[in-house]
């Protein structure tokens, strides 16, 4: 359609270098699986490397590359997946090998805790994927669209991934749309077979009119300049935090407006997502770290709404930090774990 290829267009003049194909998807998940297949298809290679605690989605492939609270329920999962500790380059290097088709990592894992990995991170595990013959596949489906003030995370890296997947607020989170962008020479793949990934919904007309508005307002200096300038405020607003609540916050997870904020122990993160909610904010705890909070606000926020983010999550520590509050609130939360535990035995009888 016209959309699409408008879009496609945009898109590929926006994406890193070299990322001059891309393809469109009703959601992430179905996103990261074709990225998994081209890899697979084009290298000819079986191995899929991800992280422990990493996220990239319910379906399938997606769901295997993934953390084993997930999928531990849907065994036997497809084979050929290996995870690693993210950041950790020489267990990486001692994992990879000739038979691995790709690397797949979150920028920065959310879901993990917000984990910002040293600036020469990818770098090097695009060399080892370059030795032995991998495919570096990036999921940018939170990192993306000007998250952490530059319009692809991967760009605070300096590395261009062979395979790069983008999704949620790409439609602005109402249309179903994911993308997934990468070298041309990878088409290859389908040149016999143009049938080997189709998607009734993927890259649906209306979601493609959307994402090239999203672009081109996600794209644009101004709104990037704002993303840059809130998360300005949110550093120093954190590290007031820190210094005032250093019995607590172990540390502060930020690149642009994706935060985390650490707390002493698994407990903090649902403390604080209650407290939070109870302050009128929303941030969920990383489900894979319980420990760190996630703060990810709105892009387009303003300075007097991050001042007052800000001024209602020292309420809400303050609120957390209370004896009381804290015994109420783990005390339900370990309640509905146990609920959840008991209907699942009953469900085995
Ligand atoms: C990093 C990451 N990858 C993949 C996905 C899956 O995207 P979707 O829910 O659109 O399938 C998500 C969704 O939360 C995500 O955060």
């Amino acid at each position: 359609s016209e959309a699409r290829a408008r879009l496609a267009e945009f898109f590929v003049s926006l994406a890193p270098r070299s990322l001059d194909k891309v393809l469109f998807f009703s959601g992430g998940g179905e996103a990261v699986d074709f990225a998994i297949k081209l890899a697979r298809g084009y290298t000819r290679k079986r191995k899929i490397i991800s992280a422990y605690g990493g996220y990239h989605g319910h379906t399938g492939l997606a769901l295997a590359a993934g953390d084993i609270k997930y999928k531990k329920y849907f065994l036997p999962l497809a084979p050929g997946f290996i995870q690693v500790p993210f950041g950790d380059l020489e267990y990486l290097s001692k994992t990879i090998d000739n038979d691995t088709a790709a690397v797949i990592f979150e920028t920065i894992p959310a879901t993990y805790g917000i984990y910002i990995p040293p600036k020469d991170f990818f770098k090097k595990v695009k060399s080892l994927c370059e030795k032995y013959g991998a495919l570096l596949i990036i999921d940018e489906i939170q990192t993306g669209l000007g998250r952490t003030g530059k319009l692809w995370g991967i760009q605070n890296f300096d590395v261009v991934p062979d395979i790069m997947v983008v999704g949620k607020g790409l439609s602005g989170g109402i249309y179903p749309m994911a993308a997934a962008c990468f070298k041309s020479k990878y088409e290859s793949v389908f040149k016999k077979e143009p049938f080997l990934h189709v998607s009734t919904f993927g890259g649906s007309e209306l979601g493609c009119i959307v994402a090239l508005e999203v672009l081109k307002i996600s794209s644009s200096t101004e709104f990037l300049e704002n993303v840059n300038y809130i998360a300005k405020i949110f550093a120093d607003g954190f590290n007031q935090l820190k210094n005032d609540f250093s019995n607590y916050i172990t540390e502060i997870r930020q690149l642009g407006l994706m935060m985390g904020v650490k707390f002493k122990n698994e407990l903090w993160g649902p403390l604080m997502s209650k407290a939070c909610f109870d302050e009128g904010l929303l941030c969920v705890y990383s489900n894979n770290d319980k420990s760190v909070l996630q703060v990810l606000p709105p892009l387009i926020l303003q300075e007097d709404q991050a001042r007052e983010i800000i001024l209602r999550l020292r309420k809400a520590i303050e609120r957390a930090s209370d004896r009381r509050y804290q015994l109420k609130v783990i005390s339900s939360f370990v309640k509905a774990q146990m609920k959840n535990q008991i209907d699942y035995f009953k469900s085995l009888f």
